[in-house]
This record gives C-alpha cells, sequence and structure tokens, in this order.
C-alpha cells in the first residue's frame, strides 16, 4: 500500500462505515465522511512499521488491508490491523489482501495478528475465519438507558469511600484471576494488593472515576468502575461512539457470583452514565471469559467490533 492509494482507500473505509452505522447507530457518525475516514487511514499508515495492500479490479481499488505493530511484550511479535485498518467491496477480497500482506508480517517476524472487524459483517468475519482466525474478544456499546431492573435481597451497591480500599484492592485481582484461568489463558501483567492498595490511594479521589461497590451483609462483595470512555487506551478512531461512558472493569468475589452483585454493578455504571449525560455506554471482554462473556450481553451490550487473533506457525 502506498500513499497513492490513501484517498480511494479512505473512500472504501467511509463507505464500510456507512454500513456498519446502519447495523450500529451508536457509532460514530462523522466517520462516514470521506476526508474524517481518510484522516484515520493515514493515521495508520503514518505508524511506524504500518504495512498492507491494495486490490485492484480493472484498475479501481476494491479493498485494502493496513497493520501496524504495537510494542507492548504481552501481544507478542505483533501486527494489529485496527478500526480504520481495512474494507473491502466483497468479503472474499480480503483473503487476498491478507495473503499479500501477511507474506511481509510474518518475513518481519511478526506472526502474532490481531484485526478489528465489524461485527455486523458475518461474510467479513466468515472470510477471516477462513484465514485461520478465531474471536479473542468483542468490543460492545449499548445506548444509555436507566435500568429497571428489581433490586436484589439483601444487597445495596453505593459510591465507594476510601474505607473500600483494601476491599477494592482485593477485588482488582478477580480479573486478572479469571483471566488467567481456563479457557481464556490470558492473565496479562499480574499487579500485587500492595501495588494496588497504592493506586487506591490515588484513584479514590479521582473525580473522573465512578467506583462502586456492592455490600451483602455488611461486606463488599464486588465493584465496578465508570468513567469518559476518552479515558481508555481502547475503542479508538472508528470504533470509538461520540459522547460514550465507559464500563472499565468490573469483578464480584468467586462466593458472592451468579446472585446478581454482577447485573447490580453494572447497573450502576449504567445510570451513572444516563446521570452524566452519556449517550451510550460501551465495554469489551475476552470471548473466552465465560463469565462475562455472558453477563454484559444480558445487561443489554451488542458486539460492535470483534478482534479476532491468529498466530503463525513458523
Ligand atoms: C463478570 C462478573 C462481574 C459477573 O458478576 P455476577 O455477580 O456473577 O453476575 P450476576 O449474577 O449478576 O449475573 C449477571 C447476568 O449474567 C448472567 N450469567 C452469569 N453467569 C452466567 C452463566 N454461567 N450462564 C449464563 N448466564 C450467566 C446472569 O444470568 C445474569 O443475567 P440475568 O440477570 O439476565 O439473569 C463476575 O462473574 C466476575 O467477577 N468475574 C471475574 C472478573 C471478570 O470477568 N470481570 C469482568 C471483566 S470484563
Amino acid at each position: 500500500m502506498e500513499s497513492a492509494d490513501l484517498a480511494a482507500c479512505g473512500a472504501l473505509l467511509a463507505e464500510r462505515h456507512r454500513r456498519h452505522r446502519m447495523a450500529e447507530p451508536l457509532l460514530s457518525a462523522r466517520f462516514c465522511a470521506v476526508d474524517a475516514a481518510l484522516r484515520e487511514l493515514t493515521a495508520t499508515f503514518e505508524t511506524t512499521g504500518a504495512s498492507g495492500a491494495v486490490a485492484l479490479r480493472d484498475a479501481v481499488p476494491v479493498g485494502f488491508v493496513l497493520g501496524a505493530p504495537k510494542s507492548s511484550p504481552v501481544w507478542g511479535p505483533n501486527v494489529w490491523v485496527e478500526a480504520a485498518g481495512q474494507a473491502v467491496t466483497d468479503a472474499e477480497v480480503i483473503r487476498d489482501l491478507y495473503a499479500a500482506a501477511a507474506t511481509r508480517w510474518v518475513a518481519e517476524g511478526r506472526t502474532a495478528h490481531y484485526v478489528l472487524v465489524p461485527a455486523h459483517d458475518a461474510d467479513l468475519v466468515r472470510a477471516w475465519f477462513r484465514l485461520g482466525f478465531g474471536q479473542q474478544q468483542a468490543h460492545a456499546v449499548m445506548p444509555a438507558v436507566r435500568t429497571r431492573t428489581a433490586e436484589v435481597a439483601g444487597l445495596t451497591v453505593r459510591l465507594a469511600v476510601r474505607a473500600d480500599i483494601p476491599a477494592l484492592a482485593e477485588l482488582d485481582l478477580e480479573l486478572p484471576r479469571q483471566h488467567g484461568s481456563s479457557p481464556t489463558f490470558s492473565p496479562g501483567v499480574l499487579s500485587t494488593v500492595e501495588e494496588n492498595l497504592a493506586e487506591w490511594e490515588e484513584g479514590i479521589a479521582d473525580a473522573g472515576l465512578a467506583t462502586f461497590v456492592a455490600e451483602s451483609e455488611g461486606r463488599v462483595v464486588g465493584s465496578a468502575i465508570g468513567c469518559a470512555l476518552e479515558k481508555s487506551g481502547t475503542h479508538l478512531g472508528l470504533a470509538r461512539p461520540d459522547n460514550a461512558g465507559f464500563l472499565g472493569f468490573a469483578a464480584v468475589f468467586p462466593h458472592a457470583r451468579g446472585r446478581g452483585a454482577g447485573r447490580a454493578l453494572g447497573e450502576a455504571v449504567i445510570d451513572w452514565a444516563v446521570d452524566s449525560g452519556f449517550d451510550s455506554v460501551v465495554t469489551d471482554w475476552r470471548v473466552t471469559n465465560l463469565l462475562a462473556s455472558r453477563t454484559w450481553p444480558a445487561l443489554g451490550f451488542t458486539e460492535s467490533f470483534l478482534r479476532l487473533h491468529r498466530t503463525v506457525a513458523t
């Protein structure tokens, strides 16, 4: 892919986003405009190490794929195709594009491939599946609308206070624990309770975070954090709805799971987003995390982008 290809590929990307918005109207309307889509594409193109391929039919561009590496070691020797990194007029073309682009990625030793695909496009998702990819992560969104679930007997949800810090620090371990176990096998970087305590000493006073705790029989059993989506390092560009709140974290201690605390905490964040004037709420989860992948759709979140993953064995 060359800089001369950008204008035509920007138009393909804007058209992809226009179709995506028909399925998911909470996505930003801005990127249906070719100049806005082109800016996103150009920024990706200018990322260090970016490379990709363009498909032509009768000399007319009918698709592109564009990836770039991330420096964090957790992703392995990687290439990421982010939200602005692909568009095709018909799904099958993505297989030729990947074949061309991945030749270079693998030759460079970048064998871990990650791709963000619009969730509504079943043909495109299937084309990636027929390239050996599987789903790793879900990005999801729902309208910010006040929740109406009946209260759970004996359970209260309230904003966290300084006295909750020890429980919050313990709860922070539950997500990496869950991710470290089968079938996710993806613990990431594990922090200690001491590190979590130190972070919460500052975080508890952060006016940009809405931290909720669920209490049962006088003890904290779970926590959840809401914030503006701008605070998140993910859900960027075309994958970032305008004026969105973010459900950034939730955990319930194992002994208290399955009794409605997770729902109550998630709903506290959704209601906070409504009160804060956000139009939508965004979250994401590992699809192999059986607990999260059942809880968040039950609250009304629907997938907007799928992150697919393939490791090439060389
Ligand atoms: C995800 C988590 C916070 C959910 O908390 P919880 O208290 O167990 O959740 P709830 O009991 O409120 O259940 C929430 C919804 O998910 C559904 N659900 C939960 N577990 C389920 C299961 N095994 N099968 C089917 N549905 C399930 C419930 O039915 C409920 O929906 P409903 O109210 O419509 O019936 C909790 O499991 C947890 O701490 N997991 C480890 C950390 C983690 O994964 N955090 C999420 C990060 S993205």
